[in-house]
């Protein structure tokens, strides 16, 4: 990881697979990078609200991710989970420059660990 003096230089857009995610773990959380098919990118808590399943495993469909263990469908852009059963993951802000992801430290190494 490269510091900047905002974000965290988390590595390389073509690195994070289509469908597919990369994982960036802090001292407050470990964060799942998702890549859409369209080619848009979000940061999401790595910890589903249900009981606690890692969505980076989750399949990603649109701009959603089905979770592994019960199927809970999370909305990648608002962290907000479908259906009756609600919740919320922690979403994160990131940015795309000249093919890197950056990850906005206030948001993520500066959270203290509960
Ligand atoms: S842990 Fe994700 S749906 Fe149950």
């Amino acid at each position: 990881m490269t510091l900047t003096q905002d974000f965290i230089d988390i590595g390389a857009i073509e690195d994070v697979p289509v469908r597919g995610s990369r994982l960036v773990k802090t001292h407050a959380a470990t964060i799942a990078i998702f890549k859409t098919v369209d080619g848009d990118v979000f940061a999401i808590e790595d910890k589903c609200p249900h009981l606690s399943g890692p969505l980076s495993q989750g399949i990603v469909h649109g701009s959603s991710v089905t979770c592994p263990l019960h199927n809970l469908v999370i909305d990648l852009a608002s962290g907000e989970a479908q259906g009756p059963d609600g919740g919320c993951v922690k979403t994160y802000p990131i940015e795309i420059a000249d093919g890197r992801v950056l990850l906005k430290l206030a948001d993520t190494l500066s959270e203290k660990v509960a």
